[in-house]
């Protein structure tokens, strides 16, 4: 489990992921992420008829300003009943549209954020329950950071493209549809001449633009390797400091934080130059097309309420045309995120809780067939080779051996945490691959050799074996685990917090947190790796006898370096290199010359 403490710095994450080219393959991907916003489909149509009125209710601006110019240079607008329409009338109609705008946008804000609300809760809650069911490997093949970025940045990412980018995406286009047919109507001519002018423009700002992204995510990428630093660092303070390291360490983040600013300067600066670019040839385009329209005007084929709606629109659609170019990234990050968050719902699962499964009743026969097995992130490298052996159910077995000899391995195959290579586990006479995992697992205890608990109380971490325990029956477990002593020395007991992974707890008293959770489970099998391993020999004694009674009428696995702990068992196996290389009673092995187990306890008596 310290493993994944060391590994979960991931916030370099961003670096190893792809920007997406906008391809009609990655789009259609991409948009498999729609079915989460299906339920909420009223909604987003509610909301896109709202965006279009407020978009077209914006187009109308520029019309009316331009009848207001025509009213008062003395070219009113005249119906085809002949009534002629008074600048009174015009600003009336100012009036009725600014508060239809507001209005529209309201509801269209309003529906567009609760259909991204809505989806982004649903995704993050298909992401997580997918998480938890992933199999082990899956944890050891990915980094806790990187796992954690998809469920926050990457959703993120969507939720932003629901509320924003697509209703941004959608009013641009209209704007610069609408924009251009306005624009034909008012003066072909001119309309004609302004679009040439303009595809230039939007080509150039485009090459910028991607050049742009580029260096900004070198930028983000050097930040993010700043932020490795901190965190390794913290996570390690006890390291650092013991190693007088700070200085080094300083000086190391000094350097990468120089990095990330040489990156952003000079991503900057193509900054400065796009923005000074896009005002000078946006701007300068405009001043070309209104100097165009100024001769027309001059020359009476045009009038000045024609020339105003004209310039307006103009701008409007080189407002949409940059605009557009800005979205095209986020369009590409939204698909980006949204395949790499379908990749991971499309992960297998563990085959956990088939349905149909009927409650299983465990007596505990165990029986392991020739068991091989590598772990999934080592492939190579056989850790188990050709283990056979069988369990009745109510009896104690011990594994004894050398460190990195298998023991732990052994027991986690039982839980199915991996697959194995070679051979068959057998429980009650059948596969466990037959088994419903749930249920399974439902029936072993296990007392790791590290204990991790979950930052709550220690209420909360005993209950854990058992969600629906009383009060009563979480003081009963603590008590036979030999716990109850020291929590109830704590002025708040129950529910003292326990600190991030149990790090206010000593070792010993976590690891009897760790018993009392597998005496509530009340499991037919048991697990006991090391469970002892952190306490002094009073304590050992005391809880010794807790698990004894634990372990009457239950099939018992213990892992046991202290081999003064398994002498009562049915039988020892000595495990070493993967292999048991003995078998026996205690009394067997101890009497056998030269045996592996009659060395260990030569060894440990010498010791003690
Ligand atoms: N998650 C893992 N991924 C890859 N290799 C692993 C993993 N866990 C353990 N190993 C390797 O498998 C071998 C057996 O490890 P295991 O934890 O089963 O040993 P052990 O007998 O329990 O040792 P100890 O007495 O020190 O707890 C070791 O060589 C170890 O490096
Ligand atoms: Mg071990």
């Amino acid at each position: 489990m310290a493993r994944s403490g060391l590994n979960s710095s991931g916030t370099d994450v961003n670096s190893e992921l792809p920007k997406k080219k906008l391809t009609k393959q990655s789009f259609q991907q991409g948009l498999r992420i729609f079915r989460f916003t299906l339920p909420y489909r009223a909604k987003f149509s509610i909301g896109t008829v709202l965006l279009t009125l407020s978009s077209a209710s914006t187009m109308a601006f520029p019309w009316l300003i331009g009848k207001l110019a025509d009213a008062a240079s003395g070219h009113p607008l005249v119906l085809p009943n002949g009534t002629v329409v008074t600048i009174n009338q015009i600003a009336l109609g100012f009036a009725v549209l600014i508060l239809l705008q507001g209005l529209f946008s309201f509801g269209r804000i309003w529906f567009f954020t609760q259909v991204s609300e809505f989806t982004v809760r649903d995704i993050r809650q298909a992401l997580y329950q997918k998480f938890v069911s992933l199999p082990i490997p899956y944890f050891e093949k990915h980094r806790v950071g990187a796992i954690t970025s998809r469920i926050t940045s990457d959703v993120g990412i969507i939720q932003d493209s629901f509320s924003l980018t697509l209703a941004e995406l959608f009013r641009q286009v209209m704007t610069l549809l609408a924009g251009i047919v306005f624009i034909m109507v008012v003066s072909v001519k001119l309309s004609l001449f302004m679009l040439l002018t303009f595809p230039p423009i939007v080509v150039l700002a485009m090459v910028f633009g991607k050049k742009i992204r580029v260096l900004a995510k070198t930028t983000q990428d050097e930040l993010a390797k700043t932020n490795v630093i901190v965190e390794e660092t913290l996570q390690g303070i006890n390291t650092v400091k013991a190693f007088t390291n700070e200085q080094f360490e300083t000086g190391r983040y000094t350097a990468s934080l120089t990095n990330t600013v040489r990156a952003a300067l000079k991503s900057n600066l193509y900054r400065g130059g796009f923005v000074s670019f896009v005002i000078i040839g946006l701007f300068g385009g405009i001043v070309l097309v209104l100097w165009r329209a100024a001769t027309l005007v001059q020359a009476g084929q045009m009038t000045i309420g024609d020339l105003t709606q004209f310039a307006l629109y103009t701008m409007f659609i080189g407002a949409s045309v940059a605009g557009l170019g800005e979205l095209y990234g986020k369009v590409q990050s939204t698909l980006g995120a949204s395949e790499r968050i379908l990749e991971i719902l499309d992960e297998p699962t563990e085959p956990t809780h088939q349905p149909g499964a009927l409650p299983l009743q465990v007596h505990g026969n165990i029986e392991y067939r020739h068991v091989a097995f590598s772990y999934p992130t080592r492939p190579d490298l056989p850790v188990l080779q050709d283990i056979s052996f069988a369990i009745q159910a109510g009896e104690k077995i011990a594994l004894v051996g050398p460190s990195g000899a298998g023991k732990s391995t052994i027991v986690q195959l039982l839980m199915q945490f991996y697959e194995l290579s070679g051979g068959s586990i057998v429980v009650d006479g059948r596969d466990i691959g037959q088994y419903d995992l749930t249920e399974l697992r439902r029936h072993i205890g296990i007392v790791p050799q590290e204990t991790i608990l979950f930052g709550g109380s220690i209420r909360e971490n005993i209950a854990y074996g058992k969600i629906t325990a009383t009060d009563e029956e979480i003081v009963q477990a603590a008590r036979k685990a030999n716990a109850w002593q020291f929590i109830s020395s704590f002025p708040e007991g129950l529910d003292t917090l326990v600190g991030e992974r149990g790090i206010k707890l000593s070792g010993g008293q976590r690891q009897r947190i760790a018993i009392a959770r597998a005496i509530l489970k009340n499991p037919a099998i048991l697990i006991l790796d090391e469970a002892t391993s952190s306490l002094d020999s009073e304590s050992e004694k005391l809880v010794q006898q807790a698990m004894d009674e634990l372990m009457q009428n239950r099939t018992s696995i213990i892992i046991a370096h202290r081999l003064s702990t398994i002498r009562k068992v049915d039988k020892i196996l000595v495990i070493d290199g993967g292999r048991i290389v003995e078998q026996g009673t205690h009394e067997e092995l101890a009497h056998s010359e030269n045996g592996l187990y009659a060395n260990l306890l030569k060894l440990q008596f010498e010791l003690t």
